[in-house]
């Protein structure tokens, strides 16, 4: 039926698209076909004439702290430019909060961080919105929440946000749609809605059925789940040292699906003998079957595997505080504590309160391992145990400790977290990792993939820790790899081996004019560790150093440096 040109033409097209954008285009033509005419009019996927659109102006606004959301957002807003409407993209933690009056449509992308938080840097508009009383009856908007149904509060502050601006008088013109960690053909659907409404509003054409695409593709029964048994867990810290930092290798039955620069989520169990104090200080019956809202146990599994017993949010502690009818101070402690120091006074309390407890939290780590360099049926991670004082005593966070304390053979379970962009480049590019201490992780996976495929491009590491003697993660593999040439240059930081400070960010310094020339000839930059300070302080320094040797002045350096980032050539994973 096409003419040959057509059909090359259209043959050329499809080898461009990927399943996703095949099955979605599937439905658009269904769509076209169901809604053309006898007169042969075509209509968008909106149901318009298919003329360009107007160009009305909207405010596409996120919320991020691990960038998911901007790049989201910036990709979104490239959409919406080429269907004709002009999207001005901000950062909440830039935006002018008078503005809010100002604006007629407002749409928001916002990741839930920490337990049920906003994004840091998004902190200012959140507590401006949820503390003010604001009057938005001319505002019409909708929120796209990044989140984790993993987290027990999932996608919470995209829903405070949504609650806020109903309240305000603001139109929702599109539902709230919450997205888990595959978040994006979630947003590409809830996008499309926006931009029909926005669409909507603007053409005087008459409103036309909604074409429906294909159904949003979901994998069944959602994140996957694996199965693993520890392999080995050794502390890679000698004797000495003060951490404890574990090499874990966990092994699977099946192929588990990552690559390098991906993180696994898991979820640690409560310690026994805590659950077992718990139990005698409410003299609860540890066989007595319990419901909360997402499970029925008893007792003693609902502790241990179940509820988070470990830094109650202050708004648990008020629950407790309303439940046992006591005056007890905003404040966050371990639910063991809570109980010593404001007992139950029956068991029937503390029943009431098992039930309003969170489930534990997932913790992520970064996959320090590689599939091509250590088989497909195997992950690794390197954990360090956490450690704090609280009630004047030296305690240590849940996930490290337990993780920690698993013995070979033991059962664990987690899912894989993928980060689509802290992502080694093609095989012939040249990277710069930076990653004192747990930092390594991600690199031990770079490193080892880039070994095992024959990778072309130039690896240069820098690593960090307080002592050579006692802190060299996997100094053996390390050592070796710059032997053999896979790393080109290693640069260490043992900060306490002398008397002044060294840090990987005074390396760096050192080399300055040589890192310089490998950033200008197209290497890839990654950053991987703590976030405060270290991350901070290392990207000051690359600034410093484009500064310097690129004989740019401030401001250049910046936009180099974010020119890098939007080209995906510096990445972070931070935490
Ligand atoms: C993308 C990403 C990648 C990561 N990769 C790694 C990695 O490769 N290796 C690694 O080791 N970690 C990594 N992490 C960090 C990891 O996810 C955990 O945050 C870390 O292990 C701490 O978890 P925890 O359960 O041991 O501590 P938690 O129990 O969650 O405690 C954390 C902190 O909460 C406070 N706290 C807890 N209880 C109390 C209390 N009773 N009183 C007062 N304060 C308290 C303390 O400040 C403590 O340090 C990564 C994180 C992210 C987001
Ligand atoms: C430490 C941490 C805590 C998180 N807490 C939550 C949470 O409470 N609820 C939720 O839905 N998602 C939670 N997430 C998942 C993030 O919202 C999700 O990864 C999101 O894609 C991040 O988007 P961003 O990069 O724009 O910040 C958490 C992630 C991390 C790393």
């Amino acid at each position: 039926m096409l003419g040959e040109g057509k059909l090359k033409q259209l043959h050329q097209l499809i080898e461009s698209y990927s399943h996703e954008e095949l099955v979605w285009i599937n439905g658009y033509l269904s769509g076209i076909v169901a809604n053309r005419g006898t007169n042969g009019n075509a209509v968008t996927a909106n149901g318009h004439d298919a003329k360009p659109v107007s160009n009305k102006k909207i405010s596409l606004v996120f919320g991020t702290e691990t960038g998911n959301s901007k790049r989201l957002a910036t990709h979104l807003a490239t959409v919406a430019k080429k269907k004709g409407v002009n999207a001005k993209l901000s950062d909440l933690s830039q935006y002018r909060l008078t503005d809010l009056t100002k604006e007629e449509y407002f749409f928001v992308v916002i990741s839930t961080q920490g337990e049920g938080e906003p994004p840091i840097p998004s902190k200012k508009f959140y507590d401006h919105i949820q503390t003010n009383d604001l009057s938005l009856p001319n505002l019409k908007y909708s929120v796209l929440a990044l989140g984790d149904t993993s987290y027990p509060m999932f996608c919470k502050t995209g829903e405070d946000v949504d609650a806020r601006f109903e309240k305000f008088g603001a139109k929702r013109v599109v539902p709230l749609q919450k997205c888990d960690i595959d978040y994006e053909d979630d947003a590409e659907a809830w996008f499309e809605k926006v931009l029909a409404v926005v669409e909507d509003q603007t053409t005087a054409a008459p409103i036309h059925p909604v074409v429906t695409a294909a159904p949003v593709t979901k994998k069944a029964g959602g994140k996957k789940y694996y199965n693993g048994t520890i392999l080995t867990n050794i502390n890679l810290n000698d004797r000495g040292s003060n951490k404890q930092t574990y090499h874990i290798e966990i092994g699977t039955d099946e192929v588990i699906e990552y690559e390098p620069g991906d993180t696994i989520g898991i979820v640690p169990a409560n310690r026994q003998d805590v659950v077992n104090r718990i139990i005698s200080l409410t003299g609860i019956d540890p066989l007595l079957s319990l419901q909360t809202s997402k499970v029925t146990a008893p007792v003693n599994e609902l502790l241990t595997q179940h509820v988070n017993i470990c830094y109650l949010l202050s708004s648990t502690i008020k629950k407790y505080a309303a439940i046992t009818k006591q005056d007890i101070p905003d404040t966050r402690m371990d639910l063991v504590d809570l109980l010593r120091i404001y007992p139950v006074q029956n068991t029937e309390q503390f029943i009431e309160f098992v039930k309003v407890l969170m489930p534990i939290a997932p913790r992520l780590y970064s996959v320090s391992s590689s599939p091509a360099a250590h088989g497909e049926n195997e992950v690794h991670i390197t954990v360090a145990k956490n450690q704090f004082l609280a009630e004047d005593e030296q305690r240590f966070g849940l996930c490290s400790e337990f993780l920690g304390d698993q013995p070979v053979n033991s059962k664990i379970t987690f899912y894989v977290h993928k980060d689509k962009h802290f992502k080694l480049p093609a095989t012939d590019k040249d990277v710069i990792m930076i990653g004192p201490g747990t930092g390594v992780a991600p690199f031990r996976s770079f490193i080892a993939h880039r070994d095992a495929t024959g990778a072309a491009g130039k690896n240069w590491f820098f690593f960090g820790e307080q002592y050579f003697a006692t802190d060299f993660l996997y100094q053996t593999e390390m050592q070796n790899y710059a032997e053999t040439g896979v790393l080109t240059h290693i640069d260490l930081a043992f900060s306490r081996d002398q008397p002044q400070k060294i840090y990987v960010q005074d390396r760096m310094k050192e080399k300055g004019a040589v890192l310089f020339e490998w950033i200008n000839n197209g290497a890839y930059i990654f950053i991987s560790g703590t976030k405060d300070p270290m991350s901070k302080d290392v990207e000051r320094t690359l600034l410093q150093i484009i500064e310097q040797e690129g004989k740019k002045t401030e401001e250049e350096a910046k936009q180099y440096l974010a020119q890098l980032e939007k080209d995906g050539r510096y990445e972070k994973d931070v935490y």
